[in-house]
């Protein structure tokens, strides 16, 4: 008979997810009365059905003493899957993953290879370690706007200039789905001795089917950070950082170490859980769910293609699991159609003026894609204007002009400077239209014309404008002078 908690019969490979499923039924049974964290102490009667699920990995799971063994055995199966030797599960997404490998990359004043498309996430790892960026720019693809991948060139040419670089780091796919040639990568990122190192977070679905590309690990990158939540059906905030550590490019202890610098010590039991349970799932279904994905957004681009004016982002170097709708030939403004999507209960993860991104996963049927094509497909034709052409948004245009390196501006004493005076200062924060969540101006860059001009016109679009102190971007904080 099926378990209706495990209606795929998982538990059996999924160590976590089987010790999840014993204490949530304990505490359920009320079969004990903790006497530890966390303090709801599995009743309802407090804050209501919210904790419901809520299970410590330490002294839930299993006991405080014996959990770190359960979770390396998870940790083991999902490096086996992705034919890495060292994996960790995290409860705090790529954010943390991103954080811990540039924690592991190298020392404080050591310059690394970044892509400047890179997630803030990514920004913060490289003042948390200390580094400095070297950047590497997206190609910008004229027709949609949106950004490609970084030229391998691009990469050989920095790691030339900059001998003493401690990695390569760079985010495959990009946020629109856009893949490059991460063997190439590896090969240059190897030549100069150094790691190569990817934010993958859209992607742990990737190297599950003939259909899609090679994961990064299998392309020849040294780590890559996933988040499990995004492509996979597991809780929010679930992520997994994996390594091949046999080469000696990365150090196993290092990794430990910088994972657990900004980890928490109280991992949440039903996400790791989950992300277990997302391994387990991909292990054995994998190849029928990415079938089904595949289908689904492939049937989902015909139908949007069919609508005059609207287009999708297709073709060989684009992730063929994602589905980026270009509105500018049909006029109609992706704020608003976003606003109509969410009215009729469809909420998609990125909507600016030109680009309305959902995200379809394993967990979606044809059914449901189809009924969100139609549905998007009327929005379109309700909003429908003269067609125009793309501009690209500031996330993927910034051009950094970097005055000191961001960890030092990070630290230094700020002021509050109205905008027309900010420009032509240094940054004291980190400003990113959100999502995509790709600083447009980062701590110790010159704050241009062009990037408030950027910035303004992201948020005339109505977009969110993130981490900065003042959101309506009248003033910036910029570093004082002494
Ligand atoms: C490219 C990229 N990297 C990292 C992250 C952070 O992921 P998480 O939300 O799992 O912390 C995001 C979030 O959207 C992202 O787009």
């Amino acid at each position: 008979m099926t378990d209706l908690r495990d209606p795929r019969g998982l538990r059996g490979d999924a160590p976590l997810l089987d010790a999840w499923l014993r204490f949530t039924a304990q505490a359920a049974a009320g079969e004990f009365t903790p006497m530890s964290v966390p303090g709801h102490k599995q009743r309802r009667d407090l804050t209501g059905d919210v904790t419901s699920g809520d299970a410590p990995l330490y002294g839930g799971l299993d006991s405080i003493k014996h959990a770190d063994a359960l979770l390396a055995g998870a940790e083991q199966r999902a490096a086996h899957l992705w034919g890495a030797d060292w994996c960790r599960f995290s409860v705090a997404g790529s954010t943390h993953g991103n954080q811990a490998l540039a924690l592991a990359a190298g020392e404080p004043g050591r310059p690394i290879v970044v892509t400047r498309a890179l997630h803030r996430s990514l920004l913060l790892g490289i003042v948390l370690a200390g580094l400095e960026p070297v950047w590497v720019l997206p190609e910008v693809d004229p027709a949609s706007g949106l950004p490609g991948p970084v030229p391998v060139a691009a990469v050989r040419d920095a790691l030339a200039r900059h001998p003493d670089a401690c990695a390569v780091f760079l985010g495959d796919p990009s946020y629109v789905g856009t893949t490059g040639d991460l063997a190439g990568h590896a090969a240059a990122a190897h030549e100069a001795g150094v790691p190569l190192l990817v934010d993958a977070a859209w992607a742990a679905h990737l190297g599950f089917h003939p259909g899609l590309p090679p994961h990064a690990l299998a392309a020849g990158a040294d780590a890559m950070v996933t988040s499990a939540h995004k492509a996979l059906p597991a809780y929010t905030q679930g992520a997994l950082v994996l390594a091949r550590t046999a080469a000696g490019r990365l150090d196993p202890a290092r990794l430990h170490r910088a994972f657990e610098a900004t980890h928490t010590t109280s991992p949440a039991g039903a996400i790791m859980a989950s992300i277990d349970a997302a391994r387990a799932l991909l292990a054995r279904d994998g190849r029928d769910l990415c079938d089904r994905l595949l289908r689904t957004v492939a049937a989902a681009r015909d139908r949007l293609r069919q609508v005059p004016g609207l287009d999708v982002l297709d073709g060989p170097g684009v992730e063929p699991a994602k589905l980026v709708v270009l509105l500018a030939g049909t006029g109609a403004h992706g704020i608003a159609v976003e606003a109509d999507l969410i009215a009729a209960g469809m909420p998609v993860e990125m909507a600016d003026r030109d680009t309305i991104i959902p995200i379809i996963t394993l967990a979606d049927d044809e059914a449901t894609v189809a009924r969100f094509a139609d549905t998007l497909a009327d929005i379109v034709e309700a909003h429908r204007g003269p067609p125009r052409r793309p501009v690209p948004a500031a996330s993927w245009t910034v051009i950094p002009e970097m005055a000191m390196p961001p960890r030092q501006a990070f630290f230094c004493r700020n002021e509050t400077q109205p905008a027309a005076k900010a420009v032509g200062r240094v940054s004291g924060e980190l400003v990113a239209p959100y999502p995509p969540g790709v600083p447009v101006l980062a701590p110790g860059e010159v704050i241009t014309a062009a990037a408030l001009d950027a910035l303004r016109a992201a948020r005339a679009d109505g977009g969110r404008i993130a981490y900065a102190a003042d959101p309506t971007l009248a003033t910036f904080q910029v570093i004082a002078r002494p």
